[in-house]
């Protein structure tokens, strides 16, 4: 796939993935069960990470610094229920700024791919 019909540019590029990005954590720190995971974590940094993964995994010229899937949660014990919940508001967030359904479904199916690195109970 060139990256003139990756993902990335189909969804919008940089604009549209921190769009949904910002929207998504609005979503998910309100949430009282997801609340806590996120006590004591710079929520900047966090921010800036989210762009660059989903930017990297939707084929974008963007690089991912931070740490991988597994490394980035582990110890904190996130439930598979936990994970769900994230996937919904991902979701959520995805069509609530205009990712078309294929688009957004393609993405989701990648994040759901990371579930086994990500929950631990
Ligand atoms: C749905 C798939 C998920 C993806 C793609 C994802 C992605 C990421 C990324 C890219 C980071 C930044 C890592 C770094 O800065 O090195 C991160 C950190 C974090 N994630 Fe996730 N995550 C997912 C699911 C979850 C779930 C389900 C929870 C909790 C219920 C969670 C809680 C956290 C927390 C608390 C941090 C910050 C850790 C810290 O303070 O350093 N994530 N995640």
């Amino acid at each position: 796939m060139s990256s003139a019909d990756s993902l990335y540019t189909k969804i919008g590029g940089r604009e549209a993935v921190e769009a949904v990005v910002s929207d998504f954590y609005d979503r998910v720190f309100e949430d009282p069960n997801l609340k806590p995971y996120f006590e004591g974590t710079d929520k900047d940094a966090l921010y800036a990470h989210q762009v660059q993964f989903i930017s990297a995994v939707t084929g974008g010229p963007v690089s991912y610094d931070g740490d991988d899937m597994q490394q980035a949660h582990e110890g904190m014990g996130i439930t598979e229920e936990d994970f769900d919940r994230v996937a919904t508001y991902l979701a959520e967030a995805l069509e609530a700024n205009g990712v078309a359904e294929d688009n957004a479904e393609a993405i989701l199916g990648q994040v759901a791919s990371l579930k086994p690195e990500v929950v631990e109970q």
